[in-house]
């Protein structure tokens, strides 16, 4: 090679100083093949499935839509987010948003939700763990027994100065049976001063990852010390117990061990990486704690507005034993218990909006074109937000009275076949994404809810608590929504 380039005469000069240019035009090809190929393949799929780009679009008048941007920041920090945002869920079944030089997409539209779920669900990509839950779904109604004798007592104990807000001791009951499930030991069993610091920092954690979330591609400019402390500490208090139940292994064996922690177990012989499974006893924690005591706070929020439905479901719940542990059976022999949960969740579904990305180029059947019923290409990388708080308010399913809380309207199961899970109703999501601690929540939501409306029959709404229009009270919102103004009852 050498004596070829010091022999090299004219010819191979412009050889070698021509090779750059040249390298530079074979990049230019490929480059251009490579976005032939994709234009090509963006046209087939869009001919192929008919669409049509999506009309409707959020207005906006400064550059980069900063007049809009600040228009969301103003209602996610408001006390009536969801109802905030109505205007712009009403513009169309499916909206397009541009945000920051982006465009995303947004839909109330049942027909696009059930192809984000199941029949494109791929085109989304999202890992499951599944196979810990088997035990989740067997899991004997005893554990829940102590935890809602304790509820149960301290809200004899809270109704100081006459009356009880609810709110406070259902997070409670709810951190303790969560944990009780997941790290083998209730959070309730630490002392005082140590339970009291872990719940304020999961509660602040939860409140900043949820200001983070609406911030999405700017999350990182939410990150005060407070906040990053707070997570510090919830992961703290997570590699504790993962720690204890693999030491557990290492010294007394695996069917010890799995007696003891059988969560954590079957994690650690999935994954064999200590911070994968601290990680997913977070996740499974953040979605199992908030969601079951939100489901029960604004079951009794209304309850106690609603005397009628509050004496039915007492008279229903009088057929099941005061005394001893609940079973199943008995919990599925009170279907208007099941009717009043169903219109809670419609009415606050445990996440009221949820965001996927399209994971590859992906067709949602609906929303394209001047009416909206063609079907759009969403591009890869595409971000599709849902509102399951507007979609259950929606008269065309749920009629004149869509915002009125009536648990009487699924008692004869049509409306459920009508608005089938995954469609037009989202209790639990649907298709492979269904909550894995759907039997979980509902049996530890149906026994605290049994239990305290057994206990204390005069239970009511406190006199001086507005019983204000669904829709109108205010509401908190970080990773599900729950009653700003807590669930006050006077003493019981
Ligand atoms: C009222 C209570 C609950 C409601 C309404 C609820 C609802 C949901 C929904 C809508 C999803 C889908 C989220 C998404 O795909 O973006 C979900 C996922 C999940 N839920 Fe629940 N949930 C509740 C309670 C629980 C409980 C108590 C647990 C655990 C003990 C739990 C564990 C999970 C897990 C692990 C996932 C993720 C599933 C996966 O990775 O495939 N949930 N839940």
């Amino acid at each position: 090679m050498a004596s070829d380039s010091h022999s090299a005469g004219p010819e191979s000069l412009v050889e070698i100083h021509a090779s750059p240019s040249a390298a530079v035009r074979v990049l230019v090809v490929a480059l251009l093949l490579v976005l032939g190929s994709y234009l090509y393949r963006e046209r087939s799929n869009r001919e192929r499935h008919r669409c049509k780009p999506v009309v409707p679009y959020v207005p906006y008048k400064w550059p980069l839509a900063l007049d809009l941007l600040k228009r969301l920041y103003d209602i996610f920090f408001s006390d009536h987010i969801f109802e905030g945002l109505t205007p712009y869920f009403n513009i169309a079944g499916t909206c397009c948003i541009h945000l920051s030089g982006q465009t995303g997409y947004f839909t109330t539209d049942p027909q696009n939700i059930k192809a984000i779920f199941s029949t494109r669900f791929e085109d989304y990509g999202l890992e499951l763990i599944r196979r810990q839950f088997v035990r989740v779904q067997k899991q004997n109604l005893q554990i829940f027994t102590p935890h809602v004798n304790r509820l149960v007592s301290g809200i004899a104990e809270a109704a100081v100065e006459g009356r009880v807000d609810l709110k406070p001791l259902m997070f409670e009951y709810t951190l303790n049976t969560t944990t009780m499930l997941l790290f083998g030991e209730p959070h309730g069993s630490m002392d005082k001063g140590e339970r009291n610091a872990v719940r304020d920092n999961f509660d602040h954690a939860a409140f900043g990852c949820g200001i983070r979330v609406r911030l999405a591609d700017a999350a990182f400019l939410y990150n005060p010390p407070k906040f990053s402390k707070a997570c510090e500490s919830v992961r703290e208090w997570a590699t504790f117990f993962a720690a204890k139940a693999i030491k557990c292994m290492d010294e007394l064996g695996e069917e010890t061990a799995a007696e003891r922690y059988p969560f954590i177990i079957d994690l650690w012989k999935d994954m064999k990486d200590f911070e994968l499974v601290r990680d997913q006893l977070l996740h499974v924690l953040v979605a199992g704690r908030d969601s079951t005591s939100v489901l029960m706070c604004w079951t009794l929020f209304h309850l106690v507005r609603n005397p009628e439905v509050l004496q039915r479901l007492q008279q229903e719940i009088a057929s099941v034993p005061a005394e001893g542990h609940l079973t199943r059976e008995e919990i599925h022999r009170l279907p208007f218990l099941r009717c009043c949960l169903n219109e809670t969740l419609r009415l606050y579904p445990t996440l009221p909006l949820n965001l996927r990305f399209a994971n590859k180029p992906t067709v949602l059947p609906r929303g394209g074109g001047p009416d909206g019923n063609s079907p759009v290409l969403l591009k890869k990388g595409a971000g599709i937000a849902w509102s399951v708080y507007h979609l259950h308010r929606l008269e065309s399913i749920y009629g004149p009275d869509a915002r009125v809380y009536r648990p009487q309207r699924w008692e004869d199961g049509e409306l459920m076949k009508r608005a089938r899970p995954g469609v037009g109703y989202i209790d639990f999501n649907g298709g492979p994404r269904l909550c894995l601690g759907k039997d979980f929540a509902l049996t530890e939501a149906s026994y605290a809810i049994i239990r305290i409306l057994q206990a204390f029959p005069n239970i009511r709404l406190a006199p001086e608590v507005p019983n204000e229009p669904v829709g109108t009270e205010r509401h908190t919102y970080t990773i599900g929504i729950a009653p700003m103004d807590g669930v006050h009852c006077p003493r019981p």
